[in-house]
């Protein structure tokens, strides 16, 4: 897609109608539409997870595989930047051996800032600390719309610990562009203080159960507390958790989205992800047709920039000879 972004670190880097474009294309290779790549090239896409992942990595894995790619998983453990080499210069290695995109996970905030204005090579962030996860926030746009239809005037509310959700952080950007009132719900410690047009608080449950079109939960980031932060969660499922007689209380049927992993027994209880307001396993389906559609949007954007500064290796730093 031209113009599309060689770093997608956050959901700010697309405009409305790129976001627009890759719902058409996810929901078009859903319904089996072919993929387009790059006819005089083969696909070479590395991910390297430097945080722990199930469901992204392999989705990413799996999109890659039917966009006819070819997919290199670099292990961070076994790899230089244990012997102390920078980011950088690992990713100019894997571009300088022919990768096209490489899909970055890590627990640290903003890591991919740094390359924004000299990409060493196309880069998806897929999670960086609390800060975003843009791909699972459009796959779960593309699910919201497919469960709720037109998201207009529709309220989302996400229960838990959206203070450290990379994933709340991304929809918050997201969701309000679609028309939806995105409803931030739990303790007031898990709550951020960030103010955003079409985003609301509240720790009221009972109001926000019976006042929602669709709820989102999130696991408690226990890895993403600051070690002076922790607070006691055993009494969670009872005060925040979600389970059949808190629906029934409020007589409410709703769907029940979830990014993974789930906590069950914590966030949400056995018998709601055993039925059919559990909505997870159509975002995990999904997931793989929007990755398609976002790493075809990057490989075909067009720009010849990338590896740009570091490609001109004849740059004489010592002056001209005399
Ligand atoms: C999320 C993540 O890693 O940010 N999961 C995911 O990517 N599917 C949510 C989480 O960690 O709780």
């Amino acid at each position: 897609m031209n113009g599309f972004p060689s770093i997608l670190e956050s959901i700010q880097d697309l405009t409305k109608p790129q976001i627009d474009a890759l719902l058409e294309r996810a929901n078009a290779l859903k319904n089996r539409a072919p993929a387009r790549l790059p006819l005089d090239k083969s696909l070479y896409v590395a991910t390297s997870f430097l945080e722990h992942s199930t469901r992204t990595k392999f989705s990413f894995a799996s999109a890659i595989k039917r966009l006819g790619g070819n997919h290199i998983d670099f292990q961070a453990e076994n790899s230089s930047l244990k012997k102390g080499e920078s980011l950088e210069q690992t990713l100019l290695t894997l571009y300088y051996q022919g990768i096209d995109i490489c899909i970055i996970r890590t627990n640290e905030s903003h890591l991919l800032d740094q390359f924004k204005d000299n990409p060493p090579i196309k880069i998806i962030n897929g999670g960086d600390g609390s800060n975003q996860h843009p791909t699972q926030a459009l796959l779960d746009l593309m699910t919201f719309i497919e469960v709720l239809g037109s998201l207009k005037g529709k309220r989302i509310t996400i229960i838990g610990d959206c203070e450290h959700s990379r994933v709340t952080h991304s929809l918050i950007e997201l969701l309000p562009q679609y028309g939806v009132e995105l409803c931030l719900c739990g303790p007031e410690s898990f709550l951020p203080d960030t103010q955003a047009e079409g985003v609301t608080h509240t720790s009221d449950l009972d109001w926000a159960l019976e006042n929602t079109d669709a709820i989102y939960l999130l696991r408690i980031q226990l890895e993403r507390h600051d070690q002076s932060d922790q607070r006691d969660n055993s009494g969670y499922h009872e005060s925040w958790g979600i389970n059949l007689s808190k629906l029934k209380k409020h007589n409410v049927t709703l769907p029940i989205f979830h990014p993974g992993p789930a906590n069950i027994g914590v966030e949400i209880s056995q018998e709601l992800v055993d039925s059919n307001l559990w909505m997870a396993h159509h975002q995990v389906r999904n997931s793989v047709y929007m990755r398609m559609a976002i790493i075809e949007a990057m490989v075909g954007n067009g720009d010849n920039k990338v590896g740009a500064q570091y490609r001109d290796l004849s740059k004489n730093i010592l002056g001209e000879d005399k």
